[in-house]
């Protein structure tokens, strides 16, 4: 054993598409110890809480974590697990890169996206109430704390990995105290990297913009709501939720996770696409400098992609969870 991580497998596909990567993953880099933590349903049914306190004890351990989509009560019930994972480890920084895929279908070729998202304030954040009855409230808090660091991490992602063209992702025109700071702080913070040219944009006409030609666009970064939303939008222009990698990452801890959800609707089949998991999981080998093997990972995800003989249903193939996660595997 060299090192730990947390494994969470999830509700839904959660466990199916988990299995997969752990797979991918221990053949690339073998010898990594999973220590598997339940969360969400399961958990609450086993222990009577949704997020025990050892799945983040383990997470704090190993510093990583692969975790799998937690299906979350609508409109009653406990409060997102996700949220509140994010909470208790203070992983401020959602990201997310989207990038087109070899021959996956699509409108647009030659996408290369990477949306920041501020993971612990704002409207996402679901601090709610009944003031009175009938009347409910919805708390939008945003502190310049917040967005400082979420905004220094961001540029300095952008600095280190070569990126020349940021967008702030706003509704300043309306939302004047909350969307007013985060402008204020990341203007004074764009100011110190002269070398990549800052523009800012209203959320609405960003999400125009995006359909029409996403290719205009390098590194977004945003508030939690806008990021949620563009988060979807952008898998969508390339090839669905399926293939989006994801990662929550504060100042000690990282979690890595894909974009979709548990995906009632065909869980328990074997049929999901492991993909976008799998490269959640390059992103973590990355995170703790396996980079080479990181590139393996992805450089066979496009391969596999590529060949075309064994895609999931949501990529327009036949195979199952198993087969892609096979064919990867061969590839590496
Ligand atoms: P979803 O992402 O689970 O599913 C949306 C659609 O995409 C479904 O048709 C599904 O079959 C398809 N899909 C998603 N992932 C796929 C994959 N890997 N391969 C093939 N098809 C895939 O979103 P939905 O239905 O809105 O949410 C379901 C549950 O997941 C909810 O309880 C929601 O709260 C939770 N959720 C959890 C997230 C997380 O844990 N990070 C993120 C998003 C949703
Ligand atoms: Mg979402």
């Amino acid at each position: 054993m060299r090192y730990g991580a947390t494994l969470i497998p999830g509700d839904g596909i959660g466990p199916e598409v988990t299995e997969a990567a752990v797979r991918v993953i221990d053949a690339v880099c073998p010898g990594i110890h999973w220590e598997r933590m339940d969360a969400g349903m399961t958990a609450y049914e086993a222990y009577g809480t949704p997020l025990p306190e050892k799945l983040l004890e383990s997470v704090k351990r190993h510093r990583i974590a692969l975790k799998g989509p937690l299906t979350t009560p609508v409109g009653k019930g406990f409060a997102s697990v996700n949220v509140g994972i994010r909470k208790a480890l203070d992983l401020y920084v959602s990201l997310r890169p989207v990038n087109t895929l070899p021959a996956v279908k699509t409108h647009h070729d030659g996408v290369d996206l990477v949306i920041f998202r501020e993971n612990t304030e704002g409207l996402y954040a679901g601090i709610e109430h009944e003031p009175v009855p009938g009347v409910v409230e919805s708390l939008r808090i945003a502190t310049a704390a917040a967005w400082s660091r979420f905004v220094k991490h961001a540029y300095e992602w952008a600095r280190y990995n070569g990126r020349r063209k940021v967008h702030l992702v706003h509704k300043a025109s309306i939302m004047k105290l909350t969307d007013g700071l985060f402008l204020d702080i990341a203007r004074e913070i764009a100011a110190e990297y002269p070398f990549i040219a800052t523009h800012e944009i209203l959320t609405d006409q960003l999400f125009m913009d995006l359909v029409l030609d996403p290719t205009q666009f390098d590194v977004l970064i945003t508030d939690n709501l806008f990021g949620d939303l563009v988060s979807d939008l952008g898998a969508g222009l390339v090839g669905g939720l399926g293939v989006v990698p994801g990662a929550n990452i504060g100042d000690r801890y990282a979690v890595f996770e894909a974009v979709h959800g548990s995906a009632p609707d065909i869980a328990g089949r074997g049929i999901a696409n492991p993909i976008a998991i799998i490269r959640s999981g390059a992103m973590m080998l990355d995170y703790i400098g396996e980079r080479r093997a990181a590139a393996r990972v992805e450089r066979a995800v496009r391969v596999v992609l590529e060949k075309g003989t064994h895609l999931t249903g949501d990529l327009g193939g036949k195979a199952d969870t198993r087969g892609i996660t096979d064919a990867i595997i061969a590839e590496l």
